[in-house]
């Protein structure tokens, strides 16, 4: 028997489903990840009569789909989220796919932004050490004790 990370890559474009080896091997994700990635609901397969997992061949683009928001920094949480919302759970079109990348991007720009300001925040701290809540932008960030007016906070 031949196992299934060894199929013919010619056959798999003729089958309508497909196991896990064969997403795996299509995928460059392990077999592991594949199944966490279903544990997390966010994909999902059949069994068929002899209990193993048959995966429709649409699950390739959505893992497709999840490796790319996984690499934008999006958890999988709000990926699982986002594919969830998509009607009867259906893999991301072009459409559905411009619509999540466009807001993951926000949610890209808007980290990059928080980064940039930490960096920047940073580098007055680099060499200093001193953690103070009077000085320090990292240790009392935007200054938060002085909203709670004078005196002693601790
Ligand atoms: S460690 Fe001294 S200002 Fe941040």
């Amino acid at each position: 028997m031949v196992a299934d990370a060894q199929a013919d890559p010619s056959e798999l474009c003729e089958k309508s489903e497909l196991s896990v080896g064969e997403v795996a091997s299509r995928s460059g994700l392990a077999v592991s990840a594949l199944h966490f990635y279903e544990s997390r609901g966010l994909i999902a397969s059949a069994r068929n009569a002899g209990n193993q997992r048959r995966y429709p061949r649409s699950v390739l683009r959505r893992v497709a789909v999840i490796k790319v928001a996984q690499r934008m920094g999006v958890p999988l949480a709000a990926i699982a989220e986002a594919l969830q919302a998509l009607p009867a759970g259906r893999t991301p079109t072009v459409t559905d796919w411009r619509r999540l990348s466009a807001r993951w991007r926000d949610d890209l720009d808007e980290r990059i932004r928080t980064l940039t300001a930490l960096r920047d925040q940073l580098d007055g701290c680099i060499g200093c050490g001193c953690l103070s809540l009077k000085v320090c932008p990292l240790r009392n960030a935007q200054d938060a004790l002085a909203q709670e007016g004078p005196g002693p906070h601790f």
